[in-house]
């Protein structure tokens, strides 16, 4: 039996855009494959132009929220808005009145999903956000009703185009990060103010809805280490190169017998890891479940069309399950006391550091690091040696450890510092 479904967007602009388009363009097909009468009952946006290129009928824009709220045809609510002001209020409101929402807007579902939870609980109605997290990447679903059957163990993600795009330049072209920034801005990857990517806060947002769905658990993001990329240089992209490692921005996540760890930041992985080879604008997220081993799923994570293949996946979904499903973990603002964080986490790291030209350097700085209980796999002077301001011979030299923690490192890296033979110029995580 066909079932007959009405929607209204909220937002058109590229992803809500694009999930009109594909809702029209594709209706017949859900019709026929899906039995679900799929029609677009309203829209609102205030940019009426842009509605008009869109080819949107006249007759099905709404002058408010109220208009959208008050029309019984409207079953299932699409924000596609963004950000945690007017959206906010909009998804709220139509939860109350016992509409089903699908978002995909990550820093609203990152911060809100228990207020938001519990409202949908208390009126009946579904709230989901497949293309909150990886654009086109089927990983909510994957992880609600694909890998269900396994104790999740880490998941590692390149979950943010604009930084991949960037890295991939830098490593690829050598070229400067602040060039590519640029040019990334004129292509229309980067925004016009770039931190939420950059710095990492798009990657933390993914990073907390996707751990808290892999781990049954609520991870909050402010127990997500966070740094960005704006600092790395080209220079150890490519000595990390010569010695067998790309870097890529990673959304780490590892659920252990200790606790659990999460954490985004330039990352050194092997080139023979998959993620290694995911490049451009392009997303990928490799989980370990204790069943299933690895599993990776790759794609767009952004863009009109993949994000709206997302939000559409999830109106059929609604429109086609009756019992609602909500999540796995008790859905609060903050962690289940019995969760653990490891703030001082291990990993291997590359440090690059300026020396003295000098007999007996590289046995000093190797007894620092010896007496912060580091142990080093490799130890490789790079590049030429170099006059510095005081008429000192300097020479990059790059270090490899083996899995040491963070505190460690710090004390390490201060050690070196106060010394006059070297100064720490980068400290970069890297995982195998
Ligand atoms: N700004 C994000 C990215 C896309 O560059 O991947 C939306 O999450």
């Amino acid at each position: 039996m066909v079932k007959k479904v009405g929607v209204a967007i909220l937002g058109l602009g590229v992803v809500g855009g694009g999930t009109y388009q594909t809702l029209v363009e594709h209706h017949d097909f859900y019709l026929k494959t899906q039995q679900v009468d799929i029609t677009v009952e309203m829209v609102l946006d205030r940019a009426l132009d842009r509605l008009a290129q869109l080819g949107v009928p006249q007759e099905i824009i709404a002058k408010n929220i109220e208009e959208v709220l008050a029309n019984p045809n409207v079953d299932i609510v699409i924000e596609t808005i963004g950000g945690i002001g007017v959206a906010k209020d909009f998804v709220t409101a139509a939860l109350r009145e016992g509409k089903t929402v699908v978002t995909s807007n990550k820093e609203l579902i990152c911060k809100y999903s228990h207020e938001l939870e519990r409202i949908a609980k208390r009126n009946h109605c579904g709230l989901f956000y497949e293309a909150s997290c990886v654009g086109g990447v089927p990983i909510i679903r994957t992880l609600l009703d694909g890998v269900q059957a396994n104790h999740i163990q880490s998941m590692m993600g390149i979950v943010n185009g604009t930084t991949n795009y960037i890295l991939t330049k830098m490593t690829y072209e050598g070229a400067d990060y602040a060039e590519v920034l640029k040019e990334a801005q004129k292509l229309g990857y980067a925004e016009a103010n770039p931190t939420a990517d950059v710095e990492g806060f798009d990657s933390m947002y993914k990073l907390s809805i996707l751990s808290s769905m892999a781990f049954h658990t609520k991870i909050p993001y402010t127990k997500i280490f966070r740094e960005g990329i704006a600092s790395v240089s080209t220079k150890d992209i490519a000595y990390g190169r010569e010695l067998g490692y790309t870097l890529k921005l990673l959304a780490i996540g590892k659920n252990t017998e200790k606790g659990v760890e999460v954490r985004v930041h330039p990352t050194f992985i092997p080139n023979s890891h998959p993620l290694a080879s995911v490049n451009d604008s392009f997303n990928a997220v490799y989980l370990r479940g204790d069943a299933v081993g690895d599993v990776m799923l790759y794609g767009r994570g952004a863009g009109a069309l993949p994000t709206a293949s997302a939000v559409v996946s999830d109106v059929i979904y609604a429109a086609t399950h009756s019992e609602i499903k909500y999540s796995t973990f008790k859905n609060n603002a903050t962690a289940d006391k019995s969760t653990n964080f490891i703030s001082d986490f291990s990993s291997a790291y590359y440090i690059r550091l300026s020396v003295a030209d000098e007999t007996g350097v590289l046995a000093k700085i190797s007894s620092i690091f010896a007496k912060c209980n580091m142990s080093i796999v490799e130890i490789a002077q790079r590049g030429k040696s170099e006059v510095g301001e005081n008429g000192q011979h300097r020479v990059p030299l790059v270090v490899i450890t083996h899995k040491t923690t963070e505190n460690r490192v710090k004390n390490a890296v201060a050690k070196i510092n106060a010394t006059d033979i070297g100064t720490v110029n980068a400290v970069i995580r890297v995982e195998e």
